[in-house]
This record gives structure tokens, sequence and C-alpha cells, in this order.
């Protein structure tokens, strides 16, 4: 019996997690999944009405869980970073959720803005450090709010941090056909935090003959992502390089609609979310794209080992690109939000 925390959250949150529950409703039920839902009340609507962020009590108790689902935090009244900090920061750090994992799969149906490019040359994913480096917060102000002032803003990398994450890579990489792993950096600049990724990761690549590495600077990636995407099969950087070119790969797979992520510790409470925000203008409107959210669903079910189930939920979204709705812009689908999470279900 799994027990599942939901996040609802914010904006269209609440419409998006209401199908992928419905999906993970009717794959559950197909493949003889047991498992209890428990709902959180986080989220810009209850910071403005009480005042609370992540009150201790519910931080600690989604940690007893075996897993939990967001479905976006973000609320146009509240100061931005506040509940970005408050919150998702401060879960993925508290659990050590160490990896952000972001599948980037164009699939069949799926329009990309890539030009003469299709499902056999965008699929890759991208394995990203999520508890360190720039995030980590440090630095500080000196003569503040004087004409000498300085801010600084340090990236902590530890060897420890580096390893776990790139030893997380190299193991994904090897379940992969092309089993190729390319670590993306800016080793001519970032002389000490590169220096240290680079060796570790060469270090540990010696423990995976079987694996091709590759390194490539991260704006040479940007370039790369657009103009020869099939380059990439799996992908390894830090908190910063890879939350900035998540968003670009997600454009290149058809955008916010259909990118999912999880942030994941791997022997852990792990929280899956799809990539597309709070979207405060289409709230309650029934028209925003759900696929994101249930291909999130379907990674939690690939975390917690029903990779039958996880499966199913990926043949069936292919099954609604491919045969139902090709736009997957909120308001251009041809359906609204419940007949998406209802389409998915009707292949499942
Ligand atoms: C993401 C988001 C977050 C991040 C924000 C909301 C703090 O952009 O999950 O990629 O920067 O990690
Ligand atoms: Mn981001």
């Amino acid at each position: 019996m799994y027990k599942i925390g939901t996040i609802p959250g914010d904006g269209t949150g609440p419409e998006v997690t209401d199908e992928a529950m419905k999906v993970l409703a009717a794959v559950a039920q197909k493949n003889e999944i047991d498992y209890d839902v428990v709902e959180y009340d986080i989220g810009g609507e209850r910071y403005k009405r009480t005042g609370e962020i992540l009150p201790d009590s519910v931080r600690d108790e989604l940690g007893t869980l075996d897993a939990a689902f967001l479905g976006a935090i973000g609320h146009p009244d509240v100061t931005p970073g506040i509940l970005e900090k408050g919150i998702l920061l401060t879960l993925r750090f508290h659990y050590e959720m160490y990896i952000n994992l972001r599948p980037v799969k164009l699939f069949p149906g799926v329009w990309t803005p890539i030009k003469d490019k299709g499902p056999e040359d965008i699929d890759f994913v991208v394995v990203r450090e999520n508890t360190e480096g720039i995030y980590k917060g440090l630095g500080e102000f000196q003569h503040k709010g004087t004409p000498d002032e300085i801010a600084i803003q340090i990236s902590e990398n530890s060897r420890k941090g580096v390893e776990r994450c790139i030893r997380y890579a190299f193991d994904l990489a090897q379940t992969r056909d092309r089993k190729e792993l390319t670590l993306v950096g800016k080793t001519n600049v970032l002389t000490y935090a590169m220096d240290l990724w680079e060796r570790t990761f060469h270090e540990v690549g010696e423990e995976y003959p079987d694996i091709k590495l590759d390194y490539a600077h991260v704006d040479a990636t940007c370039m790369w992502m657009v103009k020869n995407p099939e380059w990439f099969d799996v992908i390894v950087t830090d908190n910063l390089f890879g939350d900035i070119i998540t968003d670009l790969a997600a454009m290149i797979q058809g955008g916010l609609g259909i990118a999912a992520g999880g942030n994941i510790r791997p022997d852990g409470f792990s929280m899956f979310e799809p990539m597309g925000g709070s979207a405060p203008k289409y709230a309650g409107q029934g028209v925003i794209n759900p696929l994101a959210a249930i291909g999130a669903m379907g990674m939690m079910l690939d975390f917690l080992g029903e990779k039958t189930a996880a499966k199913q939920v990926e043949n069936a979204i292919v099954s609604v690109t491919s045969e139902k709705i090709h736009s997957l812009s909120a308001g251009r689908m041809g359906y609204s939000t419940s007949e998406v999470g209802d389409l998915v279900t009707s292949y499942l």
C-alpha cells in the first residue's frame, strides 16, 4: 500500500493534479496497485489566508510518505521567491532530493519549433543536481546601498554531492540503449566548481567502461540542443545550469504542457511535478494541458518500482498526442483539461 501525498497548490495546479490522480486511479486499478492519497493545502492561498508557508508538521508528515505529487506553486499576490524558497527549495534540501530528473522526449504528433527534427532526434534526459551549487544561497552584501556595493553569490559543490549526482547519471545511462553521458559545465571559467565536477566525472566514469563520456560547455549546449538535439542521450549538470537548460529543453519537446520532472532522493522521499508554473491567468477555466502532470505521475510510478504501470501511462500519453490532440497549448487543445485526462484514461 503506497502512501502518496498531493500538493495541488496554486493557479492551475489543482486542475492538473485532479487529472493526474484520475489517471493514477485508472492505472492502479488495472495493475492492482493499492494506494492512499493525502492532500496537503500548501501554497499561495494558504499563505495569504494564514501566513503559513510550510508548517513543520506538514514538512515532517510528507517525509513519512512514499512519494508526493506537486501541482504548482506560485501566486500573483505573493512576492516572487517566498513560496519557491519556502516550499519547493526547502523540501528539496530538507529531504535531500538530490536529483532533478527531466526527461526530454518529443512524443509523436507533438509540434517542435526545431525544423526537420522528429521524435527520433529528441530523446534525452537531463540529470540536474538539486541540492547544491548556487541554490545553497551562500553569499553576502558588502557596503550594501552604497556606490561601493558588492554582492557575492557562492556556488558550493561538495565532492559527495557531486559524486552522488554523477553516479545516478551513470546508472541511468547504463539503462539506456545509447549509453552516452555528457557532462555539461563551464570548465573554461568556473575553474573551481567545474574542476571538481570534471575530475569526479572521469573518476566515476572509470567504473563504467560501457558508457561513452562526453563534455560540453553550457553555452554550447544551448546551441546544440537547438541545432543537433540528437547528439544528447543523458546529460548531467549542476543545479543552475540544469535549471536553465531544462527550460530550453522543455520547449524543444513541445512546451510546458508536456514537460514533467521529479525531485528524487533515490532511497527516500521524492516529489514529482509538471515543469510548468501555476499559470494564474488560466486558472479555473479547464483549458490547461494536464499531460505534463500525468507524465510526472507516471514518473512517480516508475520511481515507486511500478515499471509496467509507468510504461502504460507513457504509452497512453503517446496515443493521445499522436491520435488526438495536436496542439499542447492552453486553450488550443480542442479538448478541456478533464477531457484530456479522460482520453489518457480511455487509452489505458
Ligand atoms: C524549477 C523552478 C525552480 C528552480 C524555482 C521555482 C525556484 O524554476 O523547478 O526549475 O529554479 O529550481
Ligand atoms: Mn526552472
